[in-house]
């Protein structure tokens, strides 16, 4: 009865990960959550303020599909705000989180049996957007020597007669690599030589942890921008994100969002409104500032555990390292025994590099670092206790 399409979807790896880490925590045992990609703080009081206000106000109903005038003016701000781009509020697109505009730009860019390229390891969600629509993505192997990274050479290497497009990740999960302004050039003039689109997935920008973000929008005015507000803003249930896209698309893109969507949530819409406003951010930043934090803690202990990260991570929350010397040892066969090893005898519950790149991801695990400073320590000592064993 299932359309093939089903079949060919995998599961979510970190999904089996959460699951077995909550039957056990529900069994009595300390779980430390390293899998998921969410912030572990709620959402800022502000935010659900408006939100709550939002819906005093009856404001229950659908919306304009592109989304309400005021969040997409306040989306168009914010580039000027943060990155000095001038952008018309009519090329913002307000999305079912990001996710929803990944689905869109598939749906409106890729025929049947064409691909966007991507680096490997990914985001593994992308790949099934375009199984939907009956394209694929088409991976380019990266290690840290490319900082996991596509580049212009390597596009020209690997494009094929039915490659629309290359999408790009900065910072990217799971490795939390940014691209630089140089970076981006080489890869925007690589796609421009052959005709193709740039899509930048730009959900983590706001969480760096170095020299701020460059926007795909800086060096491409006719990139695809893929934002959200989960995880910088810290709204990931509510579903709200959005896309820049330029003129040519908007038409298409409003026809798919009528019909897949109607509209994005209302109250997330009214809510993220206040994301903006000036004592909003300085609460998000306190809490970038959080994630820096976490950020050096971890790299510093798994560094002195042996953990191999060849390149540090400058963005997202999350630090993508190699575990081959690990198995090498013979104590765990691959990243997914490591994975289940360790949350079953030790209770960290980590992330298998398998759910973000086929080829190399048996010997990667990631960790998110989705937890107050004592819980990373106390992870790195039981971490250090596995380990030593
Ligand atoms: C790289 C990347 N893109 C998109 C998403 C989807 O985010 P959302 O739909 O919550 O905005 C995620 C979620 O983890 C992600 O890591």
């Amino acid at each position: 009865m299932l359309a093939d399409r089903v079949d060919k979807i995998a599961t979510f790896r970190v999904m089996a990960v959460m699951d077995r880490a909550k039957a056990l925590q529900a069994e009595g045992r300390h779980i430390l959550h390293m899998e998921v990609g969410e912030p572990d703080f709620a959402t800022i009081q502000p935010i659900i303020d408006a939100g709550i206000a939002s819906l005093q106000r009856q404001q229950t109903g659908y919306t304009q599909a592109l989304g309400i005038p005021e969040l997409r003016q306040a989306i168009a701000n914010y580039y000027k705000s943060d990155y000095g781009l001038e952008i018309s509020p009519a090329r913002i697109v307000v999305t079912p989180g990001a996710s929803g505009a990944l689905l869109l730009m598939s749906a409106l860019l890729v025929n049947q049996g064409q691909t966007l390229m991507m680096v490997d390891p990914s985001y593994p969600c992308n790949q099934q957007f375009l199984r939907i629509v009956e394209g694929a993505a088409q991976f380019v192997p990266v290690g840290s020597e490319q900082r996991y990274q596509l580049n212009g050479e390597l596009i020209g290497k690997h494009w094929q007669a039915n490659t629309v497009g290359v999408l790009v990740a900065s910072p990217a999960n799971p490795t939390g690599e940014v691209l630089s302004k140089l970076q981006l050039q080489d890869i925007a003039a690589a796609v421009k030589a052959r005709n193709g689109v740039l899509i930048a997935d730009e959900i983590y920008q706001g969480l760096v942890y170095g020299e701020r973000c460059h926007s795909a929008l800086e060096v491409d005015a006719e990139a695809f921008v893929i934002n959200s507000f989960s995880k910088y803003f810290g709204m990931t249930g509510w579903r709200i994100g959005w896309m820049v896209a330029p003129d040519w698309a908007l038409p298409g893109l409003e026809k798919l969002a009528q019909n897949l969507f109607i509209s994005s949530p209302v109250t997330a819409q009214h809510a993220a409104l206040a994301a903006f406003a000036p004592e909003s951010r300085a609460l998000l930043d306190q809490r970038r500032d959080a994630f820096a934090a976490r950020r050096n803690v971890l790299l510093a202990g798994l560094k002195e555990l042996d953990f191999d990260i060849a390149h540090e991570p400058m963005g997202a929350y999350y630090i993508y390292a190699d575990i081959q010397r690990f198995i090498d040892r013979g104590r765990w066969r691959n990243s997914e025994d490591f994975c289940f090893d360790i949350l079953e005898r030790f209770g960290v519950a980590l992330t298998p590099g398998t759910d973000f790149s086929p080829t190399e991801g048996g010997h990667f695990v990631r960790f998110a670092y989705t937890l107050p400073e004592a819980g990373l320590r106390d992870a790195l000592q039981r971490l250090a206790s596995a380990i030593a064993e």
